[in-house]
């Protein structure tokens, strides 16, 4: 049974939003025996503002998805969802947007590093609890940041390439969005994993982008008549450039590296020979509401939670992969 106070804070809270943002939509769960757990407060519902970066690519979708999930398992908890469509603005915007509507914490899986820092800042200093997800803030004002080790997943991707090539073999890095936390990180993990075997000779930005990856593999492509290895920072981006070599009619002399690792997208590949290795980089979005519980429950949670990943390959994706360490 939800009390007055629910709707009143769903009609207050979902009009500004509502008129506020485009895309935004509201998940509420309807199950109320769902609560399990309950709270203090016994029927008082939480608000949470999430603030997605973009819903482009299909990992953000399943990030959406499993925050969705988690939150229908407790009828003391709504969420409000906002997509920025890749636009660092729109996402201050929605920032500021979720804090005038006075939600209980906000949830943000930022676009850029450096300009995002800000408006969750002064969420957090005026008392707004802030889960940071998946790309990493610059500073420390924020609840807690949730993700995995990108230099950990950058260097394991590094070591395996290393397994499988020569001194002299030719790399192609396609990068993730340079302005983020994970691409910086993915790739000085990867030079290090290298340890100086192979040899990079084709790098770009790709911005996360699957049709920016294939554009900037179209250019290798032309320019090195010798590549041997694909680095990309995500699974689109690997896909990408493997539909480019395949167009070239290459596709069987290079080796097809990514990172995400879902099922239904990189682990696929990998069943499918399209990929030869993905790394998980899990969406923390499960964590992410286990987490708001705590921390609107009162309790401490830690400042950095870091998740686990795996290497999934043609040898291994059928056991569910290894987890690397
Ligand atoms: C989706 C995505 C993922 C990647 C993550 C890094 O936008 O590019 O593919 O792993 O963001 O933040």
């Amino acid at each position: 049974m939800h009390s007055a106070r629910f709707l009143v804070c769903t009609l207050i809270l979902a009009l500004p939003l509502a008129a506020g943002g485009c895309n935004t939509a509201t998940q509420r769960p309807t199950d109320d025996s769902a609560d399990s757990a309950g709270n203090a407060e016994g029927d008082r519902v939480w608000t949470i503002g999430m603030s997605q970066c973009n819903l482009g690519e299909p990992w953000r979708v399943q990030m959406n998805s499993d925050i969705k999930a988690a939150a229908e398992q407790h009828a003391d908890l709504t969420v409000i969802f906002k997509d920025a469509q890749n636009d660092t603005l729109r996402q201050r915007a929605h920032i500021e947007e979720f804090v005038s509507a006075g939600v209980d914490l906000l949830v943000v899986s930022p676009k850029e590093a450096q300009p995002l820092a800000e408006p969750i800042a002064r969420a957090y200093r005026g008392g707004i609890p802030v889960i940071v997800l998946d790309r990493a803030v610059r500073g420390d004002e924020y609840t807690c940041f949730i993700g995995a080790d990108n230099v950990q997943i950058g260097r394991a991707a590094g070591e395996w390439i290393a397994s499988q090539i020569d001194d002299d073999s030719k790399i192609v890095e396609l990068k993730g969005l340079m302005t983020s936390v994970p691409g910086q990180d993915r790739h000085n993990g990867f030079i290090d994993g290298l340890g100086g075997k192979g040899e990079i000779i084709f790098e770009a930005d790709m911005k996360w982008l699957e049709p920016e990856a294939r554009k900037e593999m179209d250019s290798a492509l032309a320019r090195f008549n010798d590549i041997d290895v694909v680095y990309a920072h995500n699974d689109p981006a690997a896909h990408g450039a493997y539909l480019a070599a395949r167009a070239a009619g290459r596709e069987k002399d290079i080796l097809f590296v990514g990172i995400d690792a879902l099922p239904q997208e990189g682990v696929a590949y990998v069943s499918q020979g399209i990929l030869d290795a993905t790394f998980e980089y899990p969406t923390g979005g499960r964590e992410a509401i286990e987490t708001a519980r705590q921390i609107l429950g009162g309790e401490s949670v830690p400042k950095t939670i870091t998740l686990k990943s795996r290497i999934f390959t043609k040898d291994n994706f059928a056991q569910g992969g290894e987890v690397i360490e």
